[in-house]
């Protein structure tokens, strides 16, 4: 790719004030920017030029990696043909056509699909689906949710309540009422350095018990996990956990919700992680790889049972009060259908699948680096914890991030002291080793 100096002086404006940037340490950053100009394949493009390795796909967005051309071709001939139908009482057919798609990726009977811009739009559906579905059902004193410690689920005030993540939760008053959450997966004591599922923490999903004992089944509506937890650094669900949450959740009619924003699409070597653990969730959540990050979309994939319970009364009136000006943006549903045609075409999924083991190889080989306290993979997505620097925690993990964009040339995710590799789907062996030595490095040059 080209990154013509226009692209420089268009990307590189004089002052850089007005732009608040989410999620970031805008002072830090402001004193020295980390500026991409330009994508292609399994790298990133900065304004000066150089060619940094994408070890995170974006944001865990763009799995068919960067700069697809089918993707953006589809974007431009939409654009040219429709800008934007209201999705209210109105229809654009590939909207349907996509959420046929989708629901034919997701395991059982989860058929139906409400489409939203965001995860965390499609968090904050899907908790409101569940909590309208039990009053549907004449269960309306089902209005509890249960989260869980170390959750991500977004910024909504449904995904932050529900989320067990302190720093997005302590400045925001007092949020959802009648919230309880699980105790975290994670204990690294008993699980440091596992690849894939630890087989210690199934009992953690007991807890729901607890809770249930505690409040009675006939208050709590739904229980929402991610599956595997990414943004806290890469937990996998201990073996057998998943299906007792099931057992314990369908035992007292409670919903079970798996937010799949991030394992949705082929992260962990399946179109969603319900299928890889045999687990078959009420409703889906997804965002980011529905589109390959290219336009934003997300979306709730919803049981039959859950859907029809809502399909009933006179049929002039609306079911469910709720919905986007932007659910199913022509655009997004161009670059959806593109999507899922790449993952289709050059089978993605299945390329992680067998990828895996590699993958888990190559990244274990960091344990001999300095201050690496545990190595957590699974599917094509490892987490690399850190020892902090005391009395300045999530200093190590911010040096990391920035040697690695001025020095060792790879963009990284990192939280607090953790760095997370979530590289696009078609990541060679060769880049695997690449990125391991690059991530070796920037650990040496921050110890
Ligand atoms: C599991 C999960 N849910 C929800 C979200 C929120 O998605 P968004 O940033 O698109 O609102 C994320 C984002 O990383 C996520 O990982």
């Amino acid at each position: 790719m080209n990154v013509s100096s226009p692209i420089k002086s268009a990307a590189v404006p004089n002052d850089l004030d007005a732009f608040w940037m989410p999620f970031t340490a805008n002072r830090a950053f402001k004193k020295a920017p980390r500026l991409l100009a330009g994508a292609e394949g399994m790298h990133y493009i900065t304004v000066d030029g150089r060619r940094l390795i994408d070890a995170a796909a974006g944001m865990w967005c763009t799995n068919a990696g960067h700069g697809r051309e089918t993707i953006a071709a589809a974007i431009q001939k939409q654009a040219a043909a429709v800008d934007y139908v209201p999705p209210f009482q109105f229809g654009y057919p590939p909207a349907f056509e996509l959420a046929s798609r989708i629901a034919e990726l997701a395991p059982d009977d989860l058929n139906h699909v409400f489409f939203c811009n965001s995860g965390s739009e499609a968090v904050d559906t899907a908790l409101k689906i569940a909590l309208a579905y039990q009053q549907a059902r004449g269960e309306g004193t089902r209005t509890r949710l249960i989260g869980r410690e170390r959750g991500y689920h977004g910024v909504g005030f449904g995904g932050i309540s529900v989320g067990g993540i302190v720093n997005n939760r302590r400045m925001f008053g007092t949020l959802l009422t009648g919230v309880d959450h699980l105790p975290t997966t994670y204990d690294r004591e008993k699980q440091a350095f596992t690849k894939g599922e630890p087989e210690y923490g199934a009992h953690f999903a007991d807890e729901l018990e607890r809770i249930v004992g505690l409040h009675g089944p006939g208050t709590i509506a739904a229980v929402i996990v991610e599956p595997m937890a990414g943004s806290t650094g890469v937990l996998p669900p201990p073996k057998g956990y998943l299906q007792k949450l099931r057992e314990i959740t369908t035992k007292h009619g409670i919903l079970l919700i798996f937010d799949e924003v991030i394992t949705g699409f082929g992260r962990l070597g399946a179109a969603f992680a319900a299928e890889r653990y045999g687990v078959t969730p009420d409703l889906i959540t997804f965002a980011k790889g529905v589109t390959n990050g290219a336009v934003p979309m997300g979306g709730v994939l919803v049981r039959d049972a859950v859907h029809d319970a809502f399909m009933t009364g006179p049929e002039h009136l609306i079911e469910l009060f709720h919905g986007y000006t932007y659910s199913a943006h022509p655009l997004a549903c161009a670059a959806g259908l593109a999507s899922l045609d790449i993952y289709r075409d050059e089978n993605l999924f299945g390329r992680a699948k067998a990828l895996e083991p590699k993958f888990a190889d190559a990244v274990m080989t960091l344990r001999k680096e300095p201050n690496v306290l545990d190595i957590r993979t699974v599917g094509i997505t490892a987490a690399i914890d850190l020892a902090g620097i005391e009395g300045a925690a999530g200093k190590r993990g911010m040096a990391a991030l920035d040697t690695a964009f001025h020095q060792t040339d790879i963009v990284l995710r990192v939280t607090g002291d953790t760095i997370a590799l979530t590289p696009p789907l078609i990541v060679s062996e060769d880049q695997i080793g690449e990125i391991v030595e690059k991530v070796a490095k920037t650990i040496r040059a921050v110890a």
